[in-house]
């Protein structure tokens, strides 16, 4: 990436919910000569500007995808020192989220964590409860499928108990059974290291996502580039399946 950061996007054209795949930290360490939990270490470096960065521009929502359900096949030390770094980012962090007003959450398969972790999990979540800041959501043991199936899973108990009948079940009402039940779908999908994929993160949340690709390897990630993904947003024309007339209209019906 190349020249200098354009200027931040107004608060208008800002995302409600930003969500970041933050991939490259063991390129990063390679590169360095480091192991690759040094790489891991060094991405909280960003996982914290972009916390600072998105409270104070008044962003809602912000999910980090750090651990997905497909990370547990990683070797043994790499799954460890993870859940280590997690643990004890948790711990070193939560007085100056709860500082900032930042709600924080875990979402994804919490049973597959350690006891301990778990523990450690809610007592930060219960801390932050009632913060009305930035929304964060670290994506832990997290698969889109996976939220997807426990969704399903959800309404069919509920089917099964007579509480719900299944032609009650729509969109909205799958939504609300989902991990992210309360927030907005993402707009905004930020992705480093170069891969151009989804990788199961939000798969139901990132229908209508922006997507911005950036070559940075995670570690690498700083304020400049943050700014560009903004600012690519901000100048995205955002259809949701209408016409550019529409849009351009909008006061008139909009036929199906
Ligand atoms: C992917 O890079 C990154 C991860 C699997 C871990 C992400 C975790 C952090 C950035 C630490 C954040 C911690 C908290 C508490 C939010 P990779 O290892 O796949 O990199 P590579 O593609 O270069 O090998």
């Amino acid at each position: 990436m190349s020249g200098p950061a354009p200027p931040i996007a107004s608060p208008e054209s800002l995302p409600h919910h930003v969500a970041i795949t933050m991939d490259g930290n063991g390129r990063w360490a390679a590169a360095r000569g480091l192991t690759r939990s040094t790489g891991h270490e060094a991405g909280l470096v960003p996982v914290r500007l972009c916390v600072e960065e998105c409270s104070e521009l008044g962003v809602e929502a912000l999910t980090l995808f750090a651990f997905s359900s497909e990370n547990w096949s990683r070797p043994a030390e790499e799954v460890a020192s993870l859940m280590g770094l997690f643990l004890s980012a948790i711990d070193r962090e939560v007085d100056e989220l709860d500082r900032k007003g930042v709600r924080l959450r875990i979402i994804g398969n919490r049973q597959a964590l350690s006891v301990r972790l778990q523990a450690r999990i809610a007592s930060a979540e219960q801390r932050t409860a009632a913060n009305r800041g930035l929304k964060l959501q670290l994506a832990v043991s997290y698969g889109g499928r996976w939220d997807i199936v426990q969704a399903a899973r959800k309404l069919a108990g509920e089917c099964a108990s007579g509480r719900l009948r299944p032609d009650e079940i729509d969109e909205r009402r799958f939504a609300g059974a989902l991990e992210l039940a309360d927030l907005p779908d993402a707009d905004l999908l930020i992705r480093t290291g170069g891969e151009r994929r989804i990788s199961n993160f939000l798969l139901w949340n990132l229908a209508y996502a922006e997507l911005y690709f950036s070559e940075r390897l995670w570690p690498d990630f700083d304020r400049a580039e943050l700014t560009r993904a903004l600012q690519f947003f901000a100048g995205r024309e955002r259809r949701f399946g209408l016409t550019g007339g529409q849009l351009q209209a909008p006061h008139l019906p909009v036929s199906q």
